[in-house]
């Protein structure tokens, strides 16, 4: 017979250890990405977060402070190709050229019909859903290799798996990242130990969700 310990959240926290490890996480500020990154470094992992609003960043760094959980931050909008070089050079400094997990989930959405989306949208979404999390990871890869076990994440939405009036842009971006994205960097980097996954939520009450959304 066991005793409560042996089955209960001691067993449950050693084998999900995260205790050594490092992770970037893009868009820990709010919904879904505060979640991940409070999770991950629930678990022990030493986690880099960044957000466009300093403001709120710093809120974010007070909490995680004052919670005894390791996580740093820096400002950077992941839609400029600059900004994600910038952003993953510091990365590169704080772990030591080693990064075991990359969450690409900074994203976004503009509720709008493909008649009125104009290309200014079309550019932004893609530069902040699509091509940030590409470039990223292409950049993230030399850190990812160093530390050999890499873990790539894609957090897109299960609009990139079904029709929905007014998403047309956004769900492009979600496809692309769901089926293709994923399936060809993890056939790529499968023998640089780097895996690659993609999670597809439904919808979720986060600031992106609430009204006028
Ligand atoms: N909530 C849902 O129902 C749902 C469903 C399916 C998929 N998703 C996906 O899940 C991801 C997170 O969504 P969420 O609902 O948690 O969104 P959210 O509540 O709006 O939070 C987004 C986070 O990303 C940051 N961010 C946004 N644009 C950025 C940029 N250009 N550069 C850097 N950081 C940026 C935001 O901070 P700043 O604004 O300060 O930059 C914030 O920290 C997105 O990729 C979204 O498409 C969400």
């Amino acid at each position: 017979m066991q005793d409560a310990d042996s089955t209960g959240a001691n067993s449950r926290a050693k084998k999900w250890s995260l205790d050594g490890t490092t992770a970037l996480v893009t868009g820990g500020t709010k919904g879904i990405g505060h979640a991940i990154v409070e999770e991950l470094a629930g678990f022990g992992a030493i986690v880099h977060t960044c957000s466009r609003n300093e403001a709120e960043l710093n809120k974010c760094l007070e909490r995680w402070k004052s919670l005894n959980i390791h996580v740093t931050g820096s400002v950077c909008d992941v839609s400029k190709s600059a900004e994600r070089e910038k952003l993953m050079e510091g990365v590169r400094s704080i772990f030591l050229g080693k990064l075991n997990i990359l969450v690409n989930n900074a994203g976004t959405c503009i509720l709008k019909s493909a008649v009125d989306s104009t290309a200014e949208e079309y550019s932004f979404l893609m530069a902040t859903n699509l091509e940030s999390a590409f470039h990223l990871s292409q950049l993230a890869h030399p850190l990812l290799k160093a530390s050999g076990a890499g873990s790539i994440v894609f957090i897109s939405s299960i609009a990139g798996a079904r029709a929905i009036p007014n998403f047309s842009i956004y769900s492009a971006t979600s496809g692309a990242l769901n089926y293709q994205l994923t399936k060809n960097l993890a056939c790529e980097w499968i023998k640089d130990d780097i895996r690659v996954n993609c999670v597809a939520p439904g919808t979720i009450r986060t600031p992106l969700t609430e009204p006028p959304c």
